[in-house]
């Protein structure tokens, strides 16, 4: 039997001992009479790397508050807390940052694969085929010890912005850049997109934009990659799972809708509410609104929002990162920060629906250059993290993951010979 998970490090963080959960709203008692569709109200599993309270807003991992980890963590300590449980000493945390940077080049062979993909191909696409790639080249593919994970685990997430980065220098015909062997995970990123060291803004804000998204409990893409590696398939094809649920607009594909309906309908302020209006009307989803667990305020949306408020107040001009997605000019485009408030104002207001990460995310991320293209897989370059706790965790106690399905079809047909129907 797994212990417990047992939060009670500080008086002011919570001790949840007895299961007696009251934090997801949908969540319910097994009835064997009815189906639960979309696994809505199921605990799969017992878990210690991240716990949502859906009632109140709070997001933790491994038992520290998300805003304490966003206000003065790093990416790379996050991950590294999640992956082995604890916050690591000043060595560890140094050596693990050296692993990273030793595993950020990618072979060869899978750059010349990236190059010669066509170049209409989404990014989220190019990330997916290339991880699924990079696992023919990994020392450690056929061994599948708990240590040979993590350290598969770390190359994943190292090579991610590689890939990325290249795939923008590729698909816009511009020349590869090396990893940089001294720069941070984040600005790495953004070094190897442009040539050149972000500035201050960007370092601050694009930290706290990958921790917030680095894990979410067992949201779709990492249900995927706990299903895949539950049949003792390995890491790779289980962060191949992922990367390919995590695409879809209902989950991470929502940033990049959000920032396509800014530029391209929305545009101006006095166009939200007959936007929105017509959308729901239509009974269309606006997307960066909703969440099966939370139904108040996402924490994360409340962090990005400031994040995108401060990254909005002093804009004059967007400068976009060159991108080939972005060639055309938008015309004269509102303040992104003060058109997400109104829509996320009329939407809390009318229906009663708040706003999720992706509503702020990509809001932050397009004012801080970020090609549009690239927001749903820098959103998997953070996740990451998080898969892989999840891979990790679930191979440490095992169970396939397999649930029923409800069979509502007819039984004892009579078989027809094809001639005959
Ligand atoms: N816009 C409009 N209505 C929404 C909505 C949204 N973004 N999200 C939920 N609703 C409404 C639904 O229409 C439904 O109304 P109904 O009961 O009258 O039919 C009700 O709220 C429940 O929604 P449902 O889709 O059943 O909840 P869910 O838990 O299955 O879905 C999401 C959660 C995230 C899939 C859903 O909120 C959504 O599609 N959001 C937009 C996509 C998005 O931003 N995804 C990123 C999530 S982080």
């Amino acid at each position: 039997m797994k212990e417990k998970p047992k939060y009670c490090e500080s008086p002011d963080t919570f001790i949840c001992d007895d299961y007696e959960v009251k934090e997801e709203p949908q969540l319910c008692e097994i009835d064997k009479s009815k189906t639960y569709k979309g696994l809505v109200g199921i605990y799969v599993d017992d878990s210690t790397i991240t716990y949502i309270d859906g009632i109140n807003g709070k997001l933790y991992y491994r038992g520290y508050s998300l805003e304490d980890l966003v206000h003065q963590s790093s990416f790379e300590e996050v991950a590294y807390l999640l992956i082995y449980g604890k916050l690591p000493t000043n060595s560890q945390l140094s050596n693990f940052k050296d692993e990273l940077i030793k595993e950020r080049n990618i072979p060869y062979d899978v750059l010349s694969i990236l190059k010669s993909y066509p170049r209409n191909t989404t990014r989220i696409e190019l990330l997916r085929t290339s991880i699924s790639a990079l696992s023919l080249y990994d020392p450690d593919d056929y061994i599948f010890t708990e240590e040979a994970n993590i350290r598969k685990g770390i190359r994943i997430i190292a090579k991610i912005p590689t890939v990325l980065a290249l795939s923008h220098r590729i698909q816009s015909n511009l020349p590869v850049i090396e990893p940089s062997e001294e720069l941070s995970h984040s600005c790495n990123y953004y070094y190897m997109m442009t040539g050149k060291i972000p500035h201050d803004e960007f370092k601050k804000a694009f930290d706290k934009i990958l921790i917030c998204h680095a894990d979410h409990s067992i949201n779709s893409s990492t249900f995927s990659c706990r299903v895949t590696v539950s049949t003792l398939s390995d890491i790779y094809s289980g962060i191949t799972s992922a990367i390919g649920t995590l695409r879809g607009p209902l989950h991470g594909g929502a940033n990049e809708r959000v920032i396509k309906y800014m530029l391209e309908e929305i545009k101006k302020k006095e166009n939200i509410i007959p936007w929105v209006k017509e959308k729901l009307d239509k009974k269309e989803k606006i997307m960066g609104f909703g969440h099966r667990v939370y139904k108040t305020w996402d924490p994360r949306a409340k962090i990005l929002r400031e994040i995108s408020r401060k990254l909005w107040s002093n804009i004059e001009r967007v400068e976009k990162i060159p991108d080939l997605t972005h060639k055309k000019e938008h015309e004269e485009i509102d303040n992104i920060f003060e058109m997400t408030e109104l829509l996320a104002d009329y939407m809390i207001e009318t229906k009663e629906i708040y706003p999720n990460v992706d509503l702020y995310s990509a809001g932050a991320l397009h004012a801080l250059g970020i090609p549009n293209a690239a927001f749903t897989p820098l959103f998997a370059a953070s996740r990451s993290a998080g898969w892989v706790a999840h891979a990790i965790e679930q191979l440490s106690d095992n169970k396939l993951i397999r649930p029923r399905l409800r069979y509502v079809g007819e039984l004892d047909k009579n078989y027809i010979n094809i001639e005959e129907r």
